[in-house]
């Protein structure tokens, strides 16, 4: 079983004690599930140390409900980062990472974090970024190999987080994950225990539209994403926020999207709706 810290001390030193010539790191907020349990597979085979972080993270939080209902399950979470091999587990208390109220000094995640979630979630970027760039020290092994996993699930937030280490010069190389979905499609998500059956059975069709997208751009056909929004349509349970089409680094949307020019060359599929008040994304590289 995972050693389980709550402090920045006894993070630090459960790392400092370890001395691995390799260190792979795992943020998250918890609620974890299959797709986390990817992540720290991952860095279970390529690194001698595995830590990851359980924080439920206020600041990349726009709405206070949203916060508030967000599912916390630390037991059950210590139990899936056992089966996974994890050998730290950093649990901190809001305080610990906030201490003396919130930060002051923030990060600005500049305008790829207005597009998209950022659009949708004013602030939430430059949250993330505040916490991601602290774990990121906390954990830092200070000698040998350092590597940080996150799921392309998250696919606006993991081109943020390169283009932090990238800007900022943080020594650590990132890992990135692929989706792990529901045998229907679903991405899992922590926030998918939040639906009821009905809800569960509405959200495949962020997956139903991605694939048929995703399959129009692989035979190099015009995309018409028109079809897509109709599938949305179709759902009365499923409110969308956006469908779109971006260019994988810069997440500018592709500006093919008449009728009848088949589609070459790559791109990103990037969908956000709500279902029964809970938001859900999703995206797939095309
Ligand atoms: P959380 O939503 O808990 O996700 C933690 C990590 O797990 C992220 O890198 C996310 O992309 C990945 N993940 C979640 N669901 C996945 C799935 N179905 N397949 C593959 N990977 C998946 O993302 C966060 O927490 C926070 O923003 C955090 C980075 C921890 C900062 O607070």
């Amino acid at each position: 079983t995972p050693k389980i810290v709550t402090t920045r001390a006894e993070l630090r030193q459960a790392i400092a004690q370890a001395k691995p010539s390799s260190l792979g790191f795992v943020p998250t907020m918890g609620a974890l599930h299959n797709g986390h349990a990817s992540l720290f597979k991952l860095a279970r085979e390529e690194n001698e140390l595995v830590v990851i972080s359980v924080f439920v993270n206020e600041l990349q939080f726009n709405d206070a409900a949203d916060y508030a209902k967000y599912p916390r399950t630390l037991d059950a979470d210590v139990q899936i980062a056992a089966a996974a091999g994890v050998d730290i587990v950093f649990a901190p208390a809001a305080e610990e990472i906030y201490h003396a109220g919130l930060p002051l000094v923030r990060l600005n995640s500049g305008v790829l974090g207005e597009l998209y979630e950022g659009a949708s979630r004013p602030g939430h970027f430059d949250g993330m970024l505040a916490v991601v760039a602290k774990l990121l020290h906390l954990a830092d092994p200070r000698q040998g190999e350092y590597r940080a996993y996150f799921g392309q699930k998250d696919a606006q937030q993991l081109v943020l987080i390169r283009r932090m280490v990238e800007d900022l010069d943080y020594p650590v190389q990132l890992r990135a994950v692929p989706i792990v979905r529901s045998e229907q499609g679903l991405a899992l998500s922590s926030r998918n225990s939040l639906l009821n059956e009905a809800e569960l059975k509405a959200a495949l069709v962020l997956h139903r539209a991605i694939s048929l997208i995703a399959g129009r751009a692989a035979r190099n056909e015009p995309l018409n994403l028109e079809d897509a929004y109709g599938l949305f349509q179709m759902e009365p349970l499923v409110e969308l926020d956006y469908f779109v089409v971006v260019n994988p680094d810069t997440l500018q949307e592709l500006a093919f999207n008449c009728q009848d020019t088949p589609f070459t060359g790559e791109g990103l599929i990037l969908v956000a709706a709500k279902v029964g008040g809970v938001r859900l994304i999703d995206n797939q590289p095309i």
